[in-house]
């Protein structure tokens, strides 16, 4: 199975304070509780009688999956017809486990192999497993169970090969019919980029945050960074321009951003952790305590960012 950092506790960690799963995650969790909620309300009312859900790489699912399933059962009891949430992180299992029973909800833990039956559990089903592992074993000749609404959030960017597994994901496990929900992240936080190396506009316009990275990037120099990476979770463009290629049109398009105060501590450790390895990945220690010695970080900073979250619908027109 892959190794990637949402594998390690470190992250796990981190990434449940960022994302409000924990106490204490300040007030701009509620407000991005809040915008994502109010989009799988508005994602509800496009569809059917009957919607059957897959969420790959749903890590804790707080964000979209478990509203989604709330919202579709508040609307009508029967109308969930399956939901299934994957990912490779026995971690974010666990988390996504806890924050099942924290809702009151059921679930069953099942296998990928399971996909290929006719009906699924009417229950939420969880999936232990590495999707782009199955992705690249794929049996064309099998016949899956196809699913409504496909959520493929902050996910992708994790996969090796992206593009085969969203041609994967697209060709055989959806509707004719159905609907595929991506996001990224927007504003400042571009220059934070979730786990990869970006090059920074230097035309925008001057913030303590975009001087710091600014400044970060200078230091680090380009060393051990064999490509700048197509795929960011701050750029989406890539995916969009492929699901608008495989006649998908955008239903949607919302987007929000909030402040959040980073104090030094967090950043320092982005700095020195392997953690969200992207300011540490393939560095050697010289290397890094130059960094630590050389970036300045003031002790608060103030970040304007957020998340854009994309609906499309496919059609065949
Ligand atoms: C940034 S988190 C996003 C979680 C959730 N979708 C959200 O938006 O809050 C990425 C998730 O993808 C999972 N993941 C990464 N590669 C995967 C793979 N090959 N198969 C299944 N899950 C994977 C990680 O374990 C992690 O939980």
């Amino acid at each position: 199975m892959a190794h990637h950092v949402y594998c390690t506790k470190e992250a796990v960690k981190k990434y449940n304070r960022s994302h409000g799963l924990v106490k204490n995650g300040g007030s701009w969790v509620n407000k991005a509780k809040v915008f994502f909620n109010g989009v799988a309300m508005e994602l509800n009312k496009q569809l059917g009688e009957e919607v059957s859900v897959l969420d790959i790489g749903v890590g804790h699912g707080g964000w979209f999956f478990i509203p989604l399933i709330i919202s579709l059962r508040n609307s009508c009891e029967k109308r969930l017809k399956a939901a299934v949430g994957i990912d490779n992180s026995k971690l974010m299992i666990q988390d996504l486990i806890n924050n099942i029973g924290n809702h009151k909800l059921n679930y069953k833990e099942i296998n990928l192999e399971d996909l290929f039956k006719d009906t699924l559990p009417t229950d939420i089903s969880v999936i232990n497993a590495d999707i782009e592992q199955f992705v690249y074993e794929w049996d064309p000749q099998k016949n899956p169970y196809k699913f409504d609404v496909v959520i493929l959030m902050g996910f992708l960017h994790h996969t090796i090969n992206w593009r085969q597994t969203l041609s994967v994901i697209v060709n055989s496990f959806l509707c004719p019919d159905s609907f595929v929900v991506i996001a990224e992240r927007n504003f400042d936080s571009s220059f934070l980029d979730g786990n990869f190396y970006r090059d920074i506009d230097k035309n925008t316009p001057s913030t303590p945050w975009r001087n710091l990275w600014l400044n970060y990037y200078k230091e680090r120099g380009r060393e051990g960074f064999p490509w700048v990476p197509e795929l960011r979770i701050s750029d989406y463009d890539p995916v969009l321009c492929s699901l608008l290629e495989m006649n998908f049109v955008i239903k949607m398009k919302s987007e929000k951003t909030w402040f959040i105060e980073y104090k030094k501590a967090e950043i320092s450790q982005w700095l020195e952790e392997p953690v969200f390895s992207n300011f540490y990945r393939s560095l050697n220690k010289t290397i890094i305590d130059k960094l630590k010695k050389t970036v300045s970080i003031p002790d608060n900073i103030s970040v304007c960012e957020g998340w854009r979250i994309y609906i499309l619908k496919r059609s065949f027109k």
